[in-house]
């Protein structure tokens, strides 16, 4: 029950081969010595993500603003909707990208026993960090009042309930009192895999959308290039978790019981619905083509491949994706299916192609 770490878990590893501790080694409840071993693997995948995390390396001050504030700054460039929704989108991310820093670092990392894939972690919440200063550019640049972007949930129910939600999904496993190693502690954890599944692959997407329309009608054409480096990188995290929850239900398989995959679904389900009614709260009737049917269609379609992704049943019937245009904007052609049939596309360091 529960494992040790650092000094009494290094002291009573010493009797072992490497072999043997590599062949222990586990997502959760494996053996760590705190040394951080990472050859040779016993996660490949984490290995793999972790590399193409580092070729995906870039920097939010390379984004060339300038033709955004000369859209924000002139009076006819934008439309007062547009501005509303493009603040408001801009409010949501900057939150749930704080939001997931501090998830990473204070509630997921100290519980990964496996070297590897703490590597991914820490890499992933550096990640997260350089989201953070991406948002803290735009607003910068286009001199935003931090009041109206940061504390729009303290003025806003909607924002403020979403924000309420996301955080009681990471609650469970926020006490710094909780371990791993029991069946109904092990179910949280795992449950909280799904959520970042649910944080990485579902929350940030109505945002990403408004942000893409708009550049797609030849607005905020930077704004649209910050968010594709930041949807890059969201598509490895999703890959990261999808991989991080599929091999624990490998390793602790007694967790993934019928009822246990039930209340996944619902979680999905939930977090569709809190997205939708998030997004229509921004775009209300519509924006540049954008309507809340479509936003709908997304969001389930988007529901359905992160169900399938880990092994659940589909949400909804036959739910296609309305903007398939969306794949060439982010380079990313939904990263969970391409990225493990070995087809994700190769990047250079700090470019997109658009
Ligand atoms: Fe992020
Ligand atoms: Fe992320």
């Amino acid at each position: 029950m529960g494992k040790k770490h650092f000094a009494g878990a290094f002291a009573d590893i010493g009797k072992k081969t490497n072999a043997q501790i590599i062949n222990e080694r586990r997502i959760i409840n494996g053996e760590d010595d705190g040394l951080m071993q990472v050859a040779p693997l016993k996660h490949p995948f984490a290995d793999d993500i972790y590399k193409k995390m580092l070729a995906n390396t870039w920097v939010p001050t390379e984004v060339q603003m300038a033709r955004d504030i000369e859209m924000w700054t002139s009076p006819d460039a934008l439309t007062e909707q547009e501005r509303f929704v493009y603040k408001r989108s801009l409010a949501f991310i900057s939150n749930l990208d704080g939001i997931q820093t501090n998830n990473l670092v204070h509630n997921i990392a100290r519980h990964i026993t496996s070297p590897e894939v703490k590597l991914t972690i820490v890499r992933q919440a550096f990640e997260e960090a350089l989201h953070v200063h991406s948002y803290a550019t735009m607003i910068e640049a286009l001199s935003l009042d931090p009041e109206e972007i940061y504390g729009l949930y303290r003025t806003d129910q909607g924002l403020y309930e979403k924000n309420a939600y996301i955080l009681r999904a990471v609650d469970s496993i926020s006490d710094p009192a909780f371990m791993t190693g029991t069946f109904e502690n092990d179910q949280l954890f795992l449950e909280a895999c799904v959520g970042n599944i649910i944080l990485e692959g579902i929350y940030f997407y109505s945002a990403f959308l408004t942000f893409y329309i708009l550049k797609r009608n030849n607005k905020m054409p930077g704004s649209a290039e910050m968010i594709a480096f930041i949807n890059r990188d969201e598509n490895l995290h999703l890959a990261n978790f999808i991989q991080i929850t599929n091999t624990i239900k490998e390793e602790q398989p007694e967790l993934w019981t019928p009822e246990f995959q039930e209340k996944m679904r619902k979680n999905i389900k939930g977090a569709i619905e809190l997205e939708l009614d998030w997004g229509k709260s921004c775009i209300h009737e519509g924006i540049l083509g954008l309507n809340p049917a479509g936003l709908e269609q997304y969001l389930q379609f988007i529901g359905n491949m992160r169900c399938r992704a880990i092994g659940l049943d589909d949400l909804y019937p036959a739910a296609e994706n309305p903007f398939p245009w969306i794949d060439e904007m982010t380079q990313s052609s939904m990263t969970e299916v391409n990225f493990f049939e070995g087809r994700v596309r190769e990047y250079s360091t700090g470019t997109l192609e658009w």
